[in-house]
């Protein structure tokens, strides 16, 4: 699905400053990072805050101009932005990057997708790092609100939720696709859940 990148930097990203924040903690300085699926760049931003370089590559060009816009008006350096389909990342070589952060996408990615982009994010990078959805999700007033965000993001965006949800979220997908979890942690009222992974080596 393509998103605007106006309406998500409006009304999404200032929602999620505590995530990049978490997620930004797990990279040492020096590192070179992609963001797939970066949407507007805000995790790239932060992430670049430590890490020596950051790609951010989506498929939106609405996003993509967003965070390129932002980039220029802020004068960062050691950022790059491409449009790019997360599930060919043909441009890139074989463990570019020392990390690899997916953030927010997974559960909005049909299924049949899920395999080409963890294969292009292992082969890509050493190390692994995923937020999404907590499944199950609290059921409370955070857990049911995310649900109906989801409910109304449109069809196709729920179906492919409830697909991540009924496939029991990251941990369930990461061991399916040859991954071994490190750490795993929840936050946002436990409605987050941030998973860092390497590839299982005996399949590399
Ligand atoms: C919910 S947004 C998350 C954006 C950002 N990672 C964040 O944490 O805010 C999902 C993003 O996935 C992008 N996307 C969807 N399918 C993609 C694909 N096949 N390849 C790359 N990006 C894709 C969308 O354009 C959108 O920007």
């Amino acid at each position: 699905m393509v998103e605007s990148g106006l309406f998500y930097s409006t009304f999404v990203d200032p929602l999620l400053v505590k995530i990049r924040k978490k997620t930004a903690g797990h990279i040492a300085p020096g590192q070179k990072i992609v963001d797939i699926a970066c949407g507007t760049g805000a995790l790239v931003f932060e992430l670049a805050k430590k890490a020596d370089f950051v790609l951010g590559i989506d498929l939106s060009p609405s996003m993509i101009k967003k965070a390129s816009h932002t980039k220029k008006k802020h004068g960062i350096q050691n950022t790059e932005f491409r449009v790019c389909d997360a599930s060919g990342l043909t441009t890139l070589n074989k463990h570019e990057f020392d990390v690899a952060t997916l953030s927010l996408a997974l559960h909005q990615f049909s299924p049949q997708l899920y395999n080409s982009v963890l294969n292009e994010m292992k082969r890509i990078s050493k190390k692994i790092i995923i937020v999404d959805y907590a499944v199950p999700l609290p059921e409370n007033f955070w857990g049911t609100g995310s649900k109906a965000i989801e409910y109304l993001a449109g069809r196709e965006h729920y179906r492919n939720f409830r697909t991540f949800y009924k496939n029991g979220g990251l941990e369930s997908i990461l061991k399916e696709n040859d991954m071994t979890i490190e750490t795993a942690e929840y936050f946002v009222q436990n409605i987050f859940h941030l998973v860092v992974a390497h590839p299982n080596h005996s399949k590399q």
